[in-house]
């Protein structure tokens, strides 16, 4: 089969023939339908960003698959299904700390990541790969889709509902959104949206992607981030009643981590800030504020099956116009025009490959 082979790290990767793969125990193995190429591919290939790519391998991320073969021992999911299949694979909780990777795109570090990694250690970059059933969400009528480039933003989706849901979002609450312009800052502002948020404060620096975040629907604020923590703090809370209820923070790995503290600056009394982008810095938290104001700030990663299913969900009850997004579409065999179209789009234009086209 076709698909991207990295040999090493630092060296050039290449679109071509690998070993194809089978149906291994425990496994659901598919046709890759659709995958979304994240802004920060690049950097993720080429060592930048440090993430724990275990060479060689097929890279990518979380994808769409249509169902092509299902281990003895795996029941409920049955061949010709269309399928999210979640990277984040787990060791389970049996030994009480579980350790988690993101199969085909990252590990924990630890000896038991990198066994994990060694037996699922492909990803979505290629004709065909094969997932642990615990990462395979079926979903439902999805195999009637007649826009399978659309369906990889439900990860970002499922991505930005989990931070939500870990930030305990109830109907009629404020949300901000950190960061609102880029792939998750788009999904997180539908979601919130879908969620019954009453306002969406969308920050970012990007106008036109801010502006295209307004369409959606009058309950979303702009705010065009300065730079300036204390005037972004400021013009954000000026956007709500008294303060957001909770802050959902997907920004890039910016340089400093004041766009972050501006909108924690701008929550209300008990209110929750939960992090799910990719600042890498130590961030300085205001101690007395965060006491006498009571804040929780906590943290979310990835995505489990059931939220995953809610989207899908909310997404075939037409709450979530999938067709608002702009998918920017690719063949394997183009993978490089791919990387280069994903680290300039932003907001509600996103990067796919489709490996069987
Ligand atoms: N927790 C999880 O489960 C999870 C899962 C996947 C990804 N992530 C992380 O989430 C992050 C966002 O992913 P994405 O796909 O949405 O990336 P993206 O499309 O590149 O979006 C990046 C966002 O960060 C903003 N940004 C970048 N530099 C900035 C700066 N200097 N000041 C202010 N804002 C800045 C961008 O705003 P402008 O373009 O307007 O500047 C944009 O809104 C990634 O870094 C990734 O590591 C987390």
């Amino acid at each position: 089969m076709r698909g991207v082979w990295l040999e090493q790290m630092g060296e050039p990767w290449a679109v071509q023939e690998v070993a194809d793969r089978e149906v291994r125990p425990g496994g659901v193995l598919v046709d890759v339908v659709a995958v979304r190429v994240p802004s920060y591919t690049r950097q993720v290939l080429t060592g930048e960003l440090n993430y724990d790519l275990p060479v060689p391998l097929v890279p990518g991320p979380t994808c769409i698959g249509r169902v092509r073969a299902v281990a003895d021992d795996v029941f409920g999911v049955t061949v010709g299904e269309v399928a999210l299949c979640n990277s984040l694979y787990s060791s389970g909780e049996m030994s009480g700390s579980p350790d988690e990777i993101l199969i085909g795109w990252t590990g924990s570090g630890s000896a038991r990541s990198a066994r994990m990694q060694h037996q699922w250690r492909h990803g979505s970059f290629a004709q065909r790969a094969c997932y642990p059933a615990s990462c395979v969400t079926v979903l439902p009528g999805a195999d009637q889709w007649t826009r399978p480039e659309l369906l990889p933003f439900l990860a970002s989706l499922a991505i930005a509902d989990g931070g939500l849901r870990r930030g305990g979002l109830r109907g009629g609450q404020s949300v901000i959104v950190n960061g609102a312009t880029g792939n998750l800052g788009g999904a997180a502002v539908f979601a919130a949206l879908a969620r019954g948020a009453t306002q969406v404060i969308a920050t970012g620096r990007r106008r036109e992607s801010l502006a295209a975040l307004v369409e959606l629907d009058p309950r979303v604020k702009p705010v065009v981030l300065t730079g300036d923590r204390a005037r972004d703090g400021e013009a954000i809370r000026a956007q709500t009643d008294a303060g957001a209820d909770l802050l959902l923070d997907v920004v890039g790995n910016t340089p400093t981590t004041d766009p972050t503290l501006a909108c924690l600056d701008a929550l209300r009394l008990r209110g929750t800030a939960v992090l799910v982008g990719g600042v890498r810095h130590e961030l300085a938290l205001p101690y007395q504020r965060i006491q006498r104001q009571q804040l929780t700030v906590t943290g979310s990663f990835m995505f489990d099956s059931a939220t995953a299913l809610e989207v899908w969900q909310l997404v075939r009850a037409g709450t979530i116009d999938l067709t608002r997004v702009r998918a920017h579409s690719y063949d394997l065999e183009h993978f490089d025009d791919a990387l280069e179209t994903a680290a300039s789009l932003s907001g509600l234009d996103y990067t796919v490959l489709l490996p069987g086209s």
